[in-house]
């Protein structure tokens, strides 16, 4: 390990230029724009695979954005760890909020600053280095290594379930590491073995035939923004329960040991509510915030439009409005049932003033890894030999869809070895990422094989 890590701790300048270079590709996958962007992306983490000692790095075509596969396999009866990434990115608006431009990365104190900075691409890119290392010294892996970075995971990964689905053998592993979750504090070791699943759903409220003077015909017809307004009211209580019919019935029940590891983590409501500019923090009644939002399922409007949104007045009834709103999910939920059941009680809820269509836009199934999984157990110690702390574990109340598919056809154990920040605005403006922790990811990882391999 000695030479592995004196690699890498002398080469901290070379990673962050590299990563500058990967932050200025703009590969934001929900834009048709930003198509040839994908490829690009795709072509430089096949590269700097390939520049690191791995075989067979590729691009591997789908019928969305590419998918980059590599591997190393030639350590006969040492266990194989397949390592995933997203190289996508999720837009940048509102882009006048941003301090510097979000494809020109900028460092500021410890941080970097550009979109994908902390997801996934900077989180991503240390497992290459760590590879790397090994290579450059001692020029060989402990153990067998396949990567697979996809661009898809902002909008749900299927094109990357399909591959998995089709490709078992090829993808065969005994751990799946991931990068891509966050610290539960700055330069706390953390493990995550929890992640909400989603349903994503999309409402369209249809009324008259074509926007109508809201003086003339005010009154006389039902107004859809009106109407889907009413409907969201009754998808919850006021104690933050779910009214959906079955909503709850599959919901896992919080142990009692795990609400008391919970209570052990530092946690203060006042410092929550105070970074994020609220007065009082609101969630489901009889639990506390970090149960809310790690192991309790909720429903949130993503955004409502209709009608007239421009500057000043416009006096107009609208003909449609819509609405996206997605429900976070906890084990043992199923993202398609859910959306089954939301669809009947929407329908069921709707007066006949107007018609509703209601589209299922993704989803993505829930998961809680076990602690004492081999692989599990091996991050937590490399992550207490880097960060000179004992780990600590958490869950999540994001997603990354393909979790759950890695677990179920490969078999594998997925661990979560994220270093982000929570406070790193992911998907918002003035996304960063801790080049401290950037440092002690690589270390991480380099130190999680070697472990691992034991
Ligand atoms: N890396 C995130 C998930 C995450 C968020 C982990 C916060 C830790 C902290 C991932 O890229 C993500 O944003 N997932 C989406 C998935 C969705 C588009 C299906 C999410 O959770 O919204
Ligand atoms: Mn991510
Ligand atoms: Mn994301």
């Amino acid at each position: 390990m000695e030479n592995v890590v004196g690699y890498i701790n002398s080469h901290k300048a070379n990673y962050v230029e590299e990563l500058k270079d990967f932050l200025r590709i703009p590969s934001i996958s929900t834009l048709a724009e930003n198509k040839n962007d994908m490829l690009k992306a795709a072509s430089f983490v096949v590269k700097k695979l390939a520049d690191a000692g791995m075989e067979n790095a590729k691009i591997v075509e789908t019928k969305g954005h590419p998918l980059v596969y590599a591997d190393w396999l030639h350590a006969p009866g040492k266990p194989t760890v397949l390592i995933y990434g997203h190289y996508d990115v999720q837009p940048v608006d509102p882009i006048d909020l941003w301090d510097s431009p979000p494809f020109e990365p900028t460092i500021k104190g410890e941080n970097i600053y550009a979109r994908g900075a902390t997801d996934d691409k900077g989180q991503m890119y240390m497992h290459i280095k760590s590879v790397e290392a090994y290579f450059k010294t001692i020029g060989k892996l402990p153990l067998n290594v396949k990567f697979i970075i996809e661009g898809e995971e902002e909008i749900g990964s299927s094109n990357l379930e399909e591959f998995v689905n089709k490709n078992q053998d090829l993808l065969k592993c005994d751990a799946v590491m991931i990068s891509d979750t966050s610290l539960y504090g700055p330069g706390i070791p953390t493990l995550t073995y929890g992640l909400r699943g989603i349903c994503y759903m999309e409402v369209t409220v249809t009324g008259p035939n074509r926007d109508l003077h809201s003086g003339t015909f005010g009154g006389g017809v039902g107004n859809p923004i009106n109407v889907l307004a009413v409907m969201i009211s009754k998808l919850m209580d006021s104690n933050g329960k779910i009214k959906i019919p079955g909503f709850y019935d599959d919901v896992v029940r919080l142990t009692k040991k795990e609400r008391d590891n919970f209570k052990k983590l530092p946690f203060s409501e006042k410092q929550y509510a105070k970074a994020l500019g609220v007065k009082e923090l609101k969630g489901e009644k009889g639990y506390t915030t970090l149960e809310r939002v790690w192991a309790r399922p909720t429903l949130d409007c993503n955004g409502i439009t209709g009608g007239f949104t421009g500057d000043g007045a416009k006096t107009v009834l609208p003909s449609k409005a819509k609405a996206k709103i997605s429900m976070r999910l906890v084990p043992n939920q199923d993202p398609i049932k859910i959306g089954k059941l939301f669809s009947k009680y929407i329908n069921k809820i709707a007066p006949k003033s107007v018609k509703v269509s209601i589209k299922d836009l993704h989803g993505a199934y829930p998961i809680a890894t076990s602690l004492d999984d081999k692989a599990t157990q091996a991050a937590a110690k490399a992550l207490a030999t880097v960060f000179g702390k004992k780990t600590v574990f958490m869950r999540e109340g994001g997603s990354i869809p393909i979790v759950v598919t890695f677990a179920k056809k490969l078999k594998a154990a997925p661990v979560l070895m994220g270093v982000g920040l929570n406070t790193e605005n992911l998907h918002s403006p003035n996304e960063h990422f801790n080049l401290n922790h950037f440092q002690l990811g690589i270390l991480s990882s380099a130190y999680f094989l070697d472990e691992f391999a034991k």
